[in-house]
């Protein structure tokens, strides 16, 4: 991925005069959990923004469950229009997966009841309405779905929500001089991503979060409808990354910057002085670069961890007997079209099958030619997979754990092993940037 780095530019951008603490969402626990999806608005320095939001006027609160729980939702959509809510990342039956085909009339409820089972991880939900998702998710519906289980409650790690682990969700926003951040992409727009001039976390523009002095856990969620982050902080301080899309890495990593690009998260540890302060840095690939985040330590000393080594993993297992035949082309037709070999998405062709208890192999390529090389990222519902290769390669450790969401730059090629257990139906696979979702890159596979 280092060829990513000459794209970032060196500009600064921080909004000094302004200074907001933190947005921390509320958490949302037990077994009825309740959703409103409401229409809002979000007050910026530069003014204010119609927007969109889940209990409240921007993004939504963290669900928080343990593995094996049993939750029964109930989500209103108060919109004026249809929707959807997806489970990003969630091994979910396909009728409660929230995707294309779960509409939520304007005025109506879903009640999709869920078993979790799967490992802790930080998810996050969205709408997934077809020819929609990047508008409803643009306009702030977002939020976090974090999965707990015995192994994530007994490691010694920062664990206290909003004290010493917190989430941080990133999107960039294109906000007009009136303060609004109206969705409306042009042709450019589709083909290269609707870049933003700002950077929000948690909704706030460079919010500020005083702590004492201790070890941090920030859950990232690149939320962004398609720009590619690089983190890093003030000073080039290290971190350590511990958790990628689906859960723990086998081996965490100790880095200066990670590459996010949309629809994944990374969970990182850093190490905070007391009485110091930190900058949370965001270079957007192809745009600028802002301060996302001022952490202030305070006097005090809180609590200092050390950051693991190696958590358990265990990879999607093949043999000799997997299918290894499926491969996707990811393409850009001409007039901001995208497709997935060669089609594009119709809600009525099912584009492949395969049975239950089964192993997969898939070749994803990004097929860059002429001039439209652009990047594009695959993500598949239900499972999380294990990258076998990234052009020809191993892995690095920061791609050895579970995925469900990998970014392919023009020209490259990567392998995963999914491993499709219980659950049928329909399900979608497609790339995460949302404008190219809507205008055609998608697919559905029927599980049977
Ligand atoms: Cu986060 Cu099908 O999406
Ligand atoms: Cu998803
Ligand atoms: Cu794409």
């Amino acid at each position: 991925m280092k060829k990513l780095a000459v794209f970032f530019c060196l500009v600064f951008i921080s909004f000094t005069t302004w200074s907001e603490s933190l947005t921390i969402p509320p958490l949302l626990e037990g077994e009825n959990l309740n959703l409103y999806i409401k229409e809002g608005i979000l007050e910026l320095p530069f003014g204010s923004s119609k927007t969109m939001g889940f209990n409240g006027d921007y993004l939504g609160p963290t669900i928080r469950v343990s593995n094996s729980d049993y939750i029964n939702l109930n989500i209103k959509n108060d919109l004026r229009e249809d929707t959807t809510v997806h489970w990003h990342g969630l091994h979910v039956p396909a009728e409660f997966d929230g995707g294309p085909h779960q509409i939520i009339e304007a005025g109506e409820t879903w009640n999709p009841k869920i078993t979790i089972d799967q490992n802790a991880a930080t998810l996050w939900y969205h709408p997934h309405l077809m020819g929609k998702t990047a508008e409803h998710v643009y306009n702030g519906l977002a939020g976090m779905f974090y999965i707990e289980d015995d192994y994530s409650q007994n490691l010694d790690i920062p664990k206290e929500y909003g004290i010493n682990d917190f989430p941080i969700i990133l999107q960039d926003r294109r906000i007009n001089r009136n303060g609004e951040f109206l969705y409306s992409p042009s042709m450019h727009d589709y083909m290269q991503g609707y870049i933003g001039n700002t950077v929000l976390t948690n909704g706030s523009v460079t919010p500020e979060l005083e702590v004492p002095g201790g070890t941090y856990r920030l859950r990232l969620l690149n939320g962004s409808n398609s720009s590619i982050f690089r983190i890093r902080f003030s000073e080039g301080k290290k971190f350590t990354v511990i958790a990628s899309d689906g859960g723990f890495l086998p081996e965490s990593v100790e880095s200066d910057s990670i590459i996010i690009s949309p629809g994944e998260r990374y969970e990182i540890l850093i190490d905070l002085e007391s009485s110091k302060s930190l900058n949370l840095i965001t270079d957007v690939y192809g745009g600028d670069t802002y301060k996302t985040l001022s952490i202030k330590g305070l006097e005090t000393r809180g609590k200092y961890l050390s950051h693991p080594q190696s958590f358990s993993y265990e990879k999607v297992a093949y043999n000799e007997n997997t299918n290894t035949m499926r491969k996707f082309r990811m393409e850009t037709r001409g007039m901001g079209g995208f497709s997935i070999n060669g089609k594009q998405m119709d809600m009525n062709r099912i584009d492949f099958s395969l049975p239950t208890d089964s192993t997969e192999i898939w070749t994803i390529v990004n097929v860059g030619m002429g001039m439209m090389q652009v990047p594009h990222s695959f993500h598949v519902h239900d499972v999380q997979f294990s990258i076998i290769s990234m052009n020809g390669k191993n892995p690095t450790p920061l791609f050895s754990g579970p995925k469900d969401t990998v970014l392919l730059m023009p020209g490259d090629e990567v392998v995963i092993a999914l491993r499709f257990q219980d659950y049928t139906g329909i399900y979608m696979y497609h790339c995460h940037f949302l404008e190219h979702e809507d205008r055609g890159m998608m697919g559905q596979f029927l599980i049977e």
